[in-house]
């Protein structure tokens, strides 16, 4: 009798492990599917920008933007991307730094994207902090060129179409510099020396940090497109990306698109991961934006 009891117990125990085990396990599947969709899953965005300034010709001309890539792969090369960046039809793609990481870094993984994204439509870009820290820079830029890649490093170059234009200008990450002074400072400087305020062109700038809107505002750049902040890499509703660099926690620019005077900025969450590994609802992104004029 008392045997029989202890037997029961027993059965009743290991009963209960086996369903604690069974319900331990689905919740890591869960957890590992989500976490797997959240950051593989690429979400695109598409934003329409309008301003006087937009010569009629470029009404409806399609941007793809492109940041923090971090050595990510989507697909075997990078096809899974290049997929969705072709279904858009863009006719520029613009890239706003971090296309390395510099804990990771694999310039081939970055080189497969550019190898099959260059045959869709032209590609402008500047770099962000990591192709500095990763310093493999010099080789990768190299390689860029190379391919056909239009490298602005404080520079600027001009789009032409039926005689309109537009300006595009690319400022270097303010992590180039060796100087010690402000990336604010630094990027002002770099912005002077690119600018005209008597030239009336609508004025596209390439610049990895979101951050720095009031030196794009005082350079009256028109449209701004940015990355770095990773979307804020946790966000949560009402509250949005929990921390990002050189904005700390709670950060104000992450996402979609902010104005400051007659600037529009373009934040993109980007695609990769830096240092912390994971994005929670906050998946990869590609920036489609269509310019119209006013
Ligand atoms: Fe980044």
């Amino acid at each position: 009798m008392l045997r029989n009891f202890f037997e029961k117990k027993d059965f009743m125990i290991i009963k209960k492990r086996k369903k604690m085990i069974a319900i331990l396990l689905a919740i890591i599947v869960f957890i590992t599917t989500f976490l797997l969709w959240q950051n593989n899953s690429i979400v695109v965005t598409r934003i329409n920008i309008t301003n006087v300034k937009i010569p009629d010709v470029f009404t409806g001309y399609n941007i793809v933007h492109i940041s923090d890539l971090h050595n990510k792969k989507f697909g075997k090369n990078q096809s899974v991307i290049l997929r969705k960046i072709v279904k858009e039809k863009p006719d520029i793609i613009l890239i706003t730094g971090d296309l390395i990481d510099k804990n990771k870094t694999d310039i081939g993984v970055a080189m497969e994207f550019i190898y099959g994204a260059i045959n869709i439509c032209p590609i402008y870009y500047v770099t962000g902090n990591h192709e500095k820290l990763s310093g493999v820079y010099s080789t990768l830029s190299q390689l860029l060129i190379n391919a056909g890649v239009i490298v602005l490093e404080n520079a600027k170059t001009v789009i032409e179409k039926e005689q309109q234009k537009i300006e595009i200008l690319g400022v270097q990450d303010p992590q180039f510099s060796t100087n010690s002074y402000s990336d604010a400072f630094v990027v002002d400087e770099s912005l002077k020396s690119l600018t005209d305020s008597n030239d009336n062109t609508f004025k596209i700038l390439l610049s990895h940090r979101p951050e720095l809107i009031e030196t794009y505002a005082k350079n009256e750049i028109d449209l701004v497109f940015s990355g770095h902040a990773h979307g804020g890499q946790i966000r949560l509703p009402i509250i949005g990306g929990l921390f990002s660099p050189n904005q700390g926690i709670f950060p104000e620019y992450t996402k979609g698109v902010y104005y400051k005077e007659n600037t529009s900025m373009v934040v993109s969450r980007g695609l990769g991961n830096s240092i912390f590994p994971f994005r929670i609802f906050n998946r990869p992104e590609i920036i489609v934006v269509t310019l119209s004029k006013t």
